[in-house]
């Protein structure tokens, strides 16, 4: 029995079956009129996964989000004969969902789409709040809607060959969820380790659904970003700005970011558990400390989507598990970091 739970958005009710098979799909899926969408790593890593399904491959990596792709994936549904009837499933990490429900969301002005999220980082947070879009040039996520998928398929049994780099990756966000909505589950992180978590299943299916479950309460408050929805952005805004900068992971560069708002977070709000964060960061493989450049960091900084004018809404802790979100003056903030 697959468990499943929904949850509403504003415009849509949307279905999470947690401990699926993406191969025995039952009723959920018609496979003659769905095409899966996947990248190449997943496809040769599971092909048997992909049995009886039509299904478009594309390159894997971000360098790939882009409109080019989505204009192969526009060929391939047209040499499908897709049509209104079609339902589009993401099957891969957060570049595969975000293209696929942005292909989607445009193809025919709109066709259904559905996600089966393979990486840590698409199953916590990538494949849900209804997010979508592509990178143009060196601007990511500049274009996108904001549309609820129908549902996702969790099937944990791609994580398999998920690589370690990637799991890392994921726990970032992960950590994220528990600092600022969660700190039973903080405590839960204190006292493991991200082996435990690879090696005891039921743990992982719990926290999967767990921070799942954080991603989309967050959202349904505040579905189209006013509020709520930025904490999100906890350890981001300086994360994003020095993980170009000198092409860090991901989940490397928002951890970093993640102790320095910790820091901020102490002369401002007088939060006191800098220490933990830190320790817990480090006890995932995560990096929280970098010698960078202070005067770039924060002219792309001042290019990010949260700035507004002359100040910027950054992410701040209270308290472990209560994120808070303050404007701070550009030049206020520039001084802190
Ligand atoms: N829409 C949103 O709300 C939202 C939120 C967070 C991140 N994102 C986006 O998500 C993207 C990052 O997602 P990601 O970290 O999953 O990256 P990704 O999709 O690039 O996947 C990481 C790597 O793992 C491979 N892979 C995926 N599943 C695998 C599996 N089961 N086994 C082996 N290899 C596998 C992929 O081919 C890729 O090489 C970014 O583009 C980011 O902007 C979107």
């Amino acid at each position: 029995m697959m468990l499943k739970k929904t949850y509403q958005f504003s415009s849509a009710r949307v279905a999470y079956y947690f401990d699926g098979d993406f191969t025995r799909p039952g009723k959920l899926v018609d496979k003659a009129h769905t095409v899966v969408v996947t990248d190449e790593n997943v496809f040769q890593a599971f092909p048997g996964k992909f049995k009886g399904y039509n299904t478009i491959v594309l390159k894997a990596g971000e360098q790939h989000k882009v409109q080019d792709t989505v204009n192969y994936i526009v060929d391939q549904l047209i040499g499908f004969r897709a049509d209104r009837k079609t339902v589009l499933i993401g099957v891969g990490g957060g570049v595969v969902t975000d293209i696929t429900g942005y292909a989607a969301a445009v193809y025919m002005r709109g066709i259904r789409v559905a996600f089966v999220p393979t990486t840590i980082l698409a199953m916590v947070d990538a494949a849900i709040g209804g997010k979508n879009g592509i990178d143009v040039g060196v601007y990511k996520n500049l274009v996108g809607t904001i549309r609820q998928p129908e549902f996702l398929l969790y099937d944990y049994s791609f994580l398999k060959k998920l690589p370690q780099d990637q799991w890392v990756n994921g726990f970032a966000e992960i950590i994220k969820h528990s600092c600022i909505k969660d700190a039973a589950m903080f405590r839960e992180l204190e006292g493991n380790k991200l082996s435990y978590f690879r090696k005891n299943k039921s743990a992982l299916a719990a926290l999967i659904r767990k921070n799942a479950s954080i991603k989309s309460a967050v959202v349904q408050k505040d579905e189209f970003e006013t509020g709520e929805r930025r904490l999100l952005n906890f350890g981001h805004t300086l994360g994003h700005a020095i993980e170009n900068m000198y092409a860090l992971g991901h989940g490397q560069a928002i951890s970093i970011g993640m102790a320095a708002a910790c820091r901020i977070s102490a002369q401002l709000t007088g939060f006191k558990d800098t220490a933990k964060v830190v320790k817990v960061l480090n006890q995932y493989e995560l990096p929280t400390e970098m010698a960078f450049d202070k005067q770039q960091a924060m002219t792309i900084l001042k290019m990010d989507k949260k700035r507004e004018r002359t100040t910027m809404n950054y992410v701040l802790l209270e308290k472990i598990g209560k994120g808070v979100v303050k404007q701070l003056p550009i030049t206020e903030l520039e001084e802190l970091i």
